[in-house]
């Protein structure tokens, strides 16, 4: 097969067509999609059904080493989804029952509706997220992107100043709390302290700069919280203004991929109370995690 880029509304988004990740891939054919996401940092692959998890986890991992999470997860339904290497980020419950509105892991999942980009809040980033549409409901439910390093470059000289020197804190609680969801247990805080990363930082497959911030972004090092927090607002909301956003309206058996280490993403509303929705995910991270993490969204 040959790879056929297709670019879409916004410059950053595509889509692959001559690729079917449910099928073994060739040598030439795996690197010219490796070199498409270089420059396109959320592409996406169409299938008339969607992978079965095993070959999800197989085409995953010849992207960087997969994110396995703890057997016995929170976020996750074991029993329906039942692979270490697949987020569930859908709203059914382990039978494949839509979510009771109270279920904690419903509030949670609801953070995704804030940008962000995963796993931030982890000392070891993640890079590629793959997203599968299992079940999708009759409206609503996009999910949206901004390219950070589109957002990195329109920004003005006088802002743009000094932005390389700082480090912003990212934590998990965080958007948890800021999307509605309840605060968490004096042992959950413990479990997931906050990361450190450069606020700029150099996209490594394409060269550029690109800004590094999401809704887990809690503070800055070395700067009182409300100014921290005024600066981190004040970035977000230039980064996700109409003019950078890419909505992708889903189809059965897409596979989204996108570049967390220069993207941000988030979910968009539907009726998670009448609607089945089954969308999963793996993620690739920077390097290999020794320690599986409790999963998460
Ligand atoms: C994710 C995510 C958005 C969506 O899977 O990381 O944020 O629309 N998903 O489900
Ligand atoms: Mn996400």
């Amino acid at each position: 097969m040959t790879l056929e880029i297709e670019q879409l509304s916004q410059p950053f988004a595509a889509r692959l067509h001559g690729v079917d990740i449910r099928k073994p891939m060739g040598a030439d054919l795996l690197r010219d999609i490796k070199s498409a996401l270089a420059t396109y940092s959320v592409a996406i692959i169409g299938h008339d059904a969607p992978p079965t998890n095993e070959q999800h986890i197989a085409f995953s991992g010849l992207l960087g080493p997969i994110e396995r999470g703890k057997e016995g997860k929170l976020g996750g339904t074991g029993e329906r989804v039942p692979h270490a290497e697949i987020i569930d980020q859908g709203n059914l419950d382990e039978v494949g029952e839509i979510f009771a509105d109270s279920d904690r892991r419903l509030a949670y999942k609801r953070a995704n509706q804030l940008w962000h980009t995963d796993m931030s809040f982890f000392e070891i980033r993640a890079t590629y997220s793959l997203l599968a549409a299992h079940a999708i409901p009759p409206a609503g439910a996009d999910t949206q992107f901004v390219d950070m390093r589109d957002v990195f470059d329109a920004l003005p000289a006088s802002r743009k100043a000094g932005l390389e020197d700082l480090v912003v804190e990212h934590s998990y609680w965080h958007s948890r709390v800021l999307g509605g969801g309840p605060p968490p247990s004096p042992e959950e805080t413990l479990a997931r302290t906050p990361a450190r990363h450069k606020m700029v930082h150099v996209h490594e497959p394409s060269g550029r700069k690109t800004l590094y911030i999401a809704s887990h972004a809690c503070g800055i090092v070395g700067w009182p919280q409300e100014k921290a927090l005024a600066l981190i607002n004040e970035l977000m909301a230039f980064a996700t203004q109409p003019q950078f956003v890419f909505a992708h309206q889903w189809k059965l058996g897409d596979v989204l991929i996108w570049d967390n280490m220069c993207t941000m993403h988030r979910a968009t509303p539907f009726d998670d109370t009448k609607f089945k929705r089954d969308v999963r995910r793996t993620t690739c991270r920077e390097r290999a995690v020794q320690n599986a993490t409790m999963q998460i969204v």
